[in-house]
């Protein structure tokens, strides 16, 4: 997923028109309250405990957009008072060497969270290496015994956007149940999870893909409406029911009279008779790392869950 980290982009958060009749969804103040949040359980775990959350997160290569969001999560990491532990393996790194470095974070107690940046460069098997990450150190949900449990309804690790766009959702909205929603993308780090979490709030849902027929009259049965395609505003005006709640994930690049800016998968310009709808950037972006954290405090928890216990019958 792209992320917003960019400076050399143009930011249009906000710039709506002055007739736009949609709320702008503040992902930015939603994000920064989470790490508020964060930060103060993070030092509440730190007084009973005397211990704090671990994320280890693997960077392979040198791609630069990469390093430009490990980057971005080891500050916001330290920033909650969590440890970060940073692994920065060369371009020519095996297989073996990578899964060598996951076992040795599985094993260790003070890694409670464990992230592996992709894309990884082309020798590297990702299913693989995900795959050989400890379930209940997959901060970022996309192990298959987390997707597996999250489909069934078992305690899991959420994938980190999904996650940001339903807390956005229902602090918008509160109560989804019986609300129709619409998910635009099936990929397993968004689409998929995102309707799997609709569902579990009791949303009438549809998946609609690239395969779909007349998307647009999908579209605009949609009471919320999320798009996760990656292709910049292909939702336009009339694909989006008046009053509908959208969640853009689509974070695109694009040039426009001469000037590299940033653009969701929605034509947000045509979208003001939503009820409310995120910018981009602005909106869903800046929840993804916030959300991160939290799955790091959540696996700390479950893993530190007996010492917790015990400390509560004392107290
Ligand atoms: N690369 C871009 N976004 C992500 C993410 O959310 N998780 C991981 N592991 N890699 C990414």
């Amino acid at each position: 997923m792209m992320s917003e980290t960019n400076s050399s982009i143009q930011s249009t958060t906000g710039r709506a028109a002055p007739d736009f009749g949609a709320d702008v969804i503040d992902g930015k103040a939603f994000a920064a309250n989470l790490l508020q949040r964060i930060k103060q359980d993070v030092a509440d775990l730190r007084a009973t405990t005397g211990e704090v959350p671990g994320l280890a997160v693997v960077l392979v290569g040198e791609d630069p957009a990469s390093a430009v969001y490990v980057a971005s999560k080891r500050r916001e990491t330290l920033a909650a008072g969590m440890n970060s532990f940073e692994h920065r393996l060369s371009e020519e790194t095996t297989q073996a060497e990578l899964l060598a470095l996951i076992h040795r974070l599985n094993a260790d107690p003070a890694v409670h969270g464990i992230l592996v940046q992709l894309p990884l460069p082309g020798q590297l098997n990702s299913d693989a290496v995900i795959d050989a990450i400890d379930p209940a150190k997959d901060v970022d949900g996309f192990h298959v015994a987390n997707a597996g449990r999250l489909a069934v309804g078992q305690q899991a690790l959420v994938p980190c956007t999904p996650l940001g766009c339903v807390m956005l959702l229902k602090d918008r909205l509160g109560n989804l149940s019986g609300l129709h929603a619409v998910v635009v993308g099936r990929s397993n780090i968004v689409g998929k999870p995102m309707a799997q979490l609709l569902l579990q709030e009791d949303c009438t849902v549809t998946i609609a893909h690239r395969h779909s027929r007349d998307l647009a009259s999908i579209t605009r049965l949609a009471d919320i409406l999320v798009v996760a395609v990656g292709r910049p505003e292909m939702v336009k005006g009339d694909w989006i029911k008046p009053g509908a709640t959208v969640i853009d994930v689509g974070i695109n690049r694009i040039s426009r009279h001469g000037k590299t800016r940033l653009v969701g998968d929605v034509d947000f310009a045509q979208a003001g008779h939503a009820k409310a709808i995120t910018p981009v950037p602005g909106g869903v972006g800046p929840m993804t790392i916030g959300c991160l954290l939290e799955n790091t405090l959540e696996a700390f928890r479950r893993a530190r869950a007996p010492l917790l216990k015990s400390m509560k019958k004392v107290s």
